[in-house]
C-alpha cells in the first residue's frame, strides 16, 4: 500500500487527488502544526510527505520516516525549510508550488503597501477606540504613491507581478535588482535595474522578493537600512531572515525610515522584541497566498507532485530537487 503522510490537513482539491490514486493517505494533525518527533514518528514507512514552510524537514527527518520515502512535496513555494542536498543524496524529490500563488502574493504585498502608506491598520484602530471625533486637515497624513519610485528586490515572478500593479495601476516608476536582466520588467513596466546599495537609496517604497538562501540571510541589515530615505517603506513577504529584524526595529524606533510591514518574521510566529510597539509597522501573520484561489491550486499542485513521482502519471507541477 502505497502511504502519503500530509503534515496538516490542505485543502480538499489536492486531498481529492490523492485519494483517487488509491493511496493510504494520513493527515497529522487538522488544526496545528506538528513537532519534527511527531512527524518522524507518525509519517514513518510513509513514500510521500506532503510538508508546510514550518516543518522543518533534514537529513535526521527524512531517516526517520525511512528509506521508503521518495519525495516530499512542499505546500509553498519556497523550500528554505527542507535540506535539498540531503534529499538529492537520498534520492528523494523535492516538490514544491509556484505560479499558483504568484498573483495572490503580489496582490498581499500591494495591500501592504498601500496599508502602510496611507495607515490603514492605524487608522482602524484609530476609530474603533473612539478617538474620531471630527474631520481634521492634519489626520493621520500618509503619503502618495503616484509618481513615487518603487524598488524589487528579486524580480523573479511575484516581484514582476507586484511591479505591474504599482507601475500600471499606482503609476509609479519602478527599479530593480536581480542576478538577472528582466527583459519584460524593462520594457514592459519600463522598470531599471540598478545594484542593491542603489536601489535603497532611490526607491520610496522597497519590497523583498528573494527565496531564502545563505546569500540572502540579513541581506537587509542596519547598513543597507541605512541606505534607504528616511520617508521611505520596507515591505517583506519573502522569508523574515532576508532581513535582520533586529536591526529593523532599531531602524523603526529611531525613525531611520518611514515605516515597514511585513508578512513573514525571523523566528515566526514569534517577533522581534518590541515590533509589536511600533505605529509604523503594518504587520500580516505569512498570508501572502492565503486566498482560497491561490491554495486550492498549491494543494493540487502538491499533489501532483506526489502522483508524478509515485505513479509516473502526469507531469509534476514542479520539482526543484
Ligand atoms: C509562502 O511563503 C510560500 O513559500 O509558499
Ligand atoms: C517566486 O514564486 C518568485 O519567483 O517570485
Amino acid at each position: 500500500m502505497t502511504r502519503v503522510f500530509v503534515t496538516r490537513a490542505i485543502p480538499e482539491p489536492g486531498m481529492r487527488l490523492l485519494r483517487a490514486e488509491g493511496y493510504r493517505v494520513s493527515v497529522g494533525a487538522k488544526d496545528r502544526s506538528l513537532s519534527k518527533e511527531e512527524i518522524a514518528k507518525k509519517g514513518k514507512g510513509a513514500h510521500a510527505l506532503i510538508s508546510l514552510l514550518g516543518d522543518r524537514i533534514d537529513a535526521g527527518l527524512m531517516d526517520a520516516i525511512g528509506s521508503q520515502l521518495k519525495t516530499v512535496s512542499n505546500y509553498a513555494v519556497g523550500v528554505d525549510n527542507i535540506d535539498l542536498a540531503a534529499a538529492r543524496e537520498r534520492g528523494i524529490r523535492v516538490g514544491n508550488t509556484p505560479d499558483v500563488l504568484t498573483d495572490s502574493v503580489a496582490e498581499h504585498a500591494a495591500a501592504l503597501i498601500l496599508g502602510i502608506a496611507r495607515r490603514v491598520a492605524e487608522s482602524d484602530r484609530f476609530v474603533r477606540r473612539g478617538r474620531f471625533t471630527g474631520w481634521e486637515p492634519e489626520l493621520l497624513l500618509g503619503t502618495e504613491l503616484k509618481g513615487k519610485v518603487f524598488g524589487i528586490v528579486g524580480c523573479g515572478r511575484i516581484g514582476t507581478a507586484l511591479a505591474h500593479i504599482l507601475a500600471k495601476g499606482f503609476g509609479m516608476r519602478g527599479l530593480y535588482v536581480d542576478a538577472k536582466r528582466n527583459r519584460e520588467a524593462e520594457s514592459i513596466l519600463g522598470m531599471q535595474q540598478r545594484p542593491l546599495e542603489k536601489l535603497l537609496e532611490e526607491s520610496d517604497v522597497v519590497s523583498l522578493h528573494v527565496p531564502l538562501l545563505d546569500e540572502t540571510r540579513h541581506l537587509i541589515g542596519s547598513r543597507e537600512i541605512g541606505r534607504m530615505k528616511r520617508s521611505a517603506f520596507l515591505v517583506n513577504t519573502s522569508r523574515g531572515s532576508v532581513v535582520d529584524e533586529q536591526a529593523l526595529v532599531r531602524a523603526l524606533s529611531a525613525k531611520k525610515i518611514a515605516g515597514a510591514a511585513l508578512d513573514v518574521f525571523e523566528r515566526e510566529p514569534k517577533l522581534a522584541s518590541g515590533l509589536a510597539k511600533l505605529d509604523n509597522v503594518l504587520l500580516s501573520p505569512h498570508t501572502g497566498s492565503a486566498t482560497n484561489e491561490a491554495r486550492s491550486r498549491m494543494a493540487e499542485a502538491a499533489a501532483r507532485n506526489v502522483i508524478a513521482v509515485l505513479s509516473g502519471k502526469g507531469a509534476p507541477f514542479s520539482l526543484v530537487a
